[in-house]
């Protein structure tokens, strides 16, 4: 059946470039995962605090090596991508990605996390804020949603520092280790204002 509306972005809009290096401030870059990442990603699925809030876990140094791998495929399809944060040693120090990437929509999912030695110094907010306005201004999205547990005060923080409007609690909604959580559902249009984080 024909579509009424026509996608608000057409396909290769991401997929036909290559995925790009975001510049965050000196010492701090976004950039495309590599294999030999893998001790960092490990490190992270390992992290109790990362393992709280994510639904998955890495059990070898093969799915590491793998995990990182993924993300040229995803790039491609436009389904997803992810950004290693990566310091001035160009070492990785958290992730920062788009996930539920509808280029019919011009929409995605925010997602981040932040390796245990690096927290306390606000890089998620600032690496957010720069896929953010990467994500409005060469990418083309519409809306991005951020969405974290209720229980997550720290997510719920980066969310606030970036400028999500706080948009409702979807009750019940995803399942941790613990059992179901409520989340607090935040949104950014490409016409709000941003914060730098
Ligand atoms: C959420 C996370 C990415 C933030 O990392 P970070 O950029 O280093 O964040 P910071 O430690 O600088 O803290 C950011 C803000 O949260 C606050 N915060 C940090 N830990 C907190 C806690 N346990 N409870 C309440 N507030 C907290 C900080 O005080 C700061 O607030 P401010 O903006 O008012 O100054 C990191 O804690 C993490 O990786 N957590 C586990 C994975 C995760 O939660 N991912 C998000 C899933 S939705």
């Amino acid at each position: 059946m024909p579509l009424l509306v026509e996608p608000a972005l057409p396909a290769g809009s991401l997929g036909a470039h290559e995925q790009p290096h975001l510049p965050v401030r000196p010492g701090l870059t976004l950039r495309a995962w590599r294999e030999d990442d893998a001790p960092s990603v490990r490190a992270a699925f390992d992290c109790p605090s990362i393992q709280r809030w994510h639904v998955r876990r890495l059990d070898s140094d093969d799915e590491a090596r793998a995990w990182a791998a993924q993300w040229a495929d995803r790039w491609r399809d436009e389904t997803a991508a992810s950004w290693a944060i990566v310091d001035h040693d160009d070492r990785p120090v958290g992730q920062v990605g788009l996930r539920g990437v509808l280029l019919s929509e011009a929409s995605a999912q925010v997602s981040y996390w932040v390796l245990p030695a690096a927290r306390g110094r606000g890089i998620a907010a600032e690496a957010l804020a720069v896929l953010t306005r990467w994500s409005f201004t060469r990418a083309g999205l519409h809306r991005l949603a951020l969405e974290h547990s209720t229980a997550n005060a720290a997510s719920c923080r980066v969310a606030a520092r970036v400028g999500f409007t706080e948009e409702g609690v979807a009750r019940g909604s995803v399942r941790h280790v613990d059992g179901w959580h409520d989340m607090h559902l935040h949104a950014l249009l490409a016409t709000d204002p941003l914060s730098s984080g």
